[in-house]
């Protein structure tokens, strides 16, 4: 016994081994990444222990209570799924009946590309992972395209493609004068893109603007592309959320459909089914016949197969259920319009509560724009001042979450807004 413990300290003994690394010395390099300034918003406001307090921050829809919500859809579908006690692996390209049902919703119920089986589609790890994977794909398979990607985005998309190794060109989108869209720069942006070009755009609910194109200014834009040959991968991760009908929200995606492209798809089913955490989302990409389209899902499977291997069953069993049953899809639909009406009320409440305070600017943006979120216009400074002198906690950007904001929190919201903007 003395002697093997002899034996394992000399073993451990730097000075028995010379050169030997110090137990620690693995990971002396790595430096604290910097916080996600999303998430820190949430962390600075679980924090302070303010009865006022307010968060506005986070990206995940509240109701009129504050309170997360479970959709009565999906409880119906985790009752039919209880007892269900398969554990098996998912294939790698996911469950082929939740793709199935998610390539309706984008690519319409009746879609002869569907039919024809030209879209190679995958299941993915929600709308960031469905990114994520098209990121990888466009680098392995177009290894010198850049992506353009619209000012200001969703901040993980810089991350996404930065990651991938895809380098980031920038396009027009939103002009702070107006707090809606830049169109005439945009599409200069895509007319002086080198042709053939990939463009990452959000096909509605645009994040954090909420500033979306015109149905004519799609159409335009849509026309470009087909001049310029330019590829379009449509980030949907608020499908529903703008309008109330998922289907009206495809708009975008149904223009460039018809007028021929060769489009890719993320969906997400994070915010407009609640699944947040369940991870569950499609990447699609429209191919030219079903022999491309067979390809091009071997390889995204194949760049599955080494990340993750395969996707998880749960979500995927909760949308297969809502959506292949008639009944449990209406009511996923009615309850997508309850979340997007409530949101909307929640914008018309908040600009009649600064106008009626007297503020003396315009908040007419706060009920043209749609979707989850408002931008707001208020500066990092004035967005500090909520933060501090009224516990209202926001991204710097000025980035209101609509869906954080309530009856009960409205009115203290619009007096500290008008406060912090008075002498603007
Ligand atoms: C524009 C946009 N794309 C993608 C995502 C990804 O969301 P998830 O990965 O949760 O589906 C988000 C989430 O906030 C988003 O705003």
């Amino acid at each position: 016994m003395a002697m093997r413990t002899a034996i394992s300290s000399r073993i451990l003994s730097r000075a028995a081994l010379p050169g030997a690394r110090s137990m620690s010395s693995w990971w002396r390099s790595v430096e604290p990444a910097p916080k996600d300034p999303i998430l820190g918003v949430t962390e600075a406001f679980l924090a302070d222990p303010s009865p006022d307090k307010v968060n506005v921050g986070v990206g995940a829809y509240r109701d009129d209570n504050g309170k997360p919500v479970v959709l009565e859809c999906v409880r119906e579908a985790e009752r039919r799924i209880a007892g269900n006690l398969k554990m098996e692996y998912l294939p790698m390209g996911g469950s082929v009946n939740m793709v199935q049902e998610t390539l309706k919703l984008a690519y319409g119920e009746n879609s002869e590309f569907i039919k024809d089986k030209r879209i190679a589609a995958v299941q993915s790890l929600s709308g960031t992972g469905a990114c994520r994977l098209f990121a990888d794909f466009q680098k392995r398979f177009r290894p010198d395209s850049q992506i353009y990607i619209p000012v200001p985005t969703w901040a993980n998309h810089h991350n996404i493609w930065r990651d991938a190794q895809v380098p980031q060109r920038s396009y027009h989108y939103y002009l702070p004068e107006t707090r809606g869209l830049d169109f005439a720069a945009l599409m200069d942006d895509v007319k002086n893109a080198p042709d053939g070009s990939f463009f990452l755009l959000h096909a509605c609910a645009h994040n954090p603007t909420g500033v979306d194109p015109t149905e004519v200014q799609w159409r335009e834009i849509s026309y470009q592309f087909k001049v310029k040959g330019h590829f379009a991968f449509f980030d949907m991760a608020y499908q529903g959320f703008a309008s109330g009908d998922p289907e009206r929200d495809a708009k975008s995606i149904r223009i460039f459909l018809n007028d021929g492209h060769f489009i890719g798809i993320s969906q997400s089913y994070a915010k407009n089914m609640g699944l947040y955490g369940q991870r569950v989302g499609c990447l699609s990409v429209l191919c030219e016949d079903e022999k491309q389209a067979v390809a091009v899902k071997s390889q995204l499977q194949q760049l599955a197969r080494r990340m993750y291997s395969n996707p998880p069953l749960h979500g995927a069993l909760i949308v297969s259920t809502i959506l292949g049953d008639p009944d449990l899809k209406k009511l996923w639909l009615k309850e997508v319009k309850v979340m997007a009406d409530r949101i909307i009320g929640m914008r018309t409440a908040l600009r009649e509560s600064l106008e009626k305070r007297g503020s003396t600017l315009s908040w007419r943006h706060i009920t043209d724009q749609i979707g989850m979120f408002c931008y707001s216009g208020l500066t990092p400074e004035q967005v500090d001042r909520l933060t501090n002198e009224y516990h209202i906690y926001m991204t710097r950007n000025g980035r209101i979450s609509m869906a954080g904001v309530t009856t009960g929190n409205v009115g203290y919201l619009a007096n500290a807004i008008h406060e912090v903007t008075k002498s603007a």
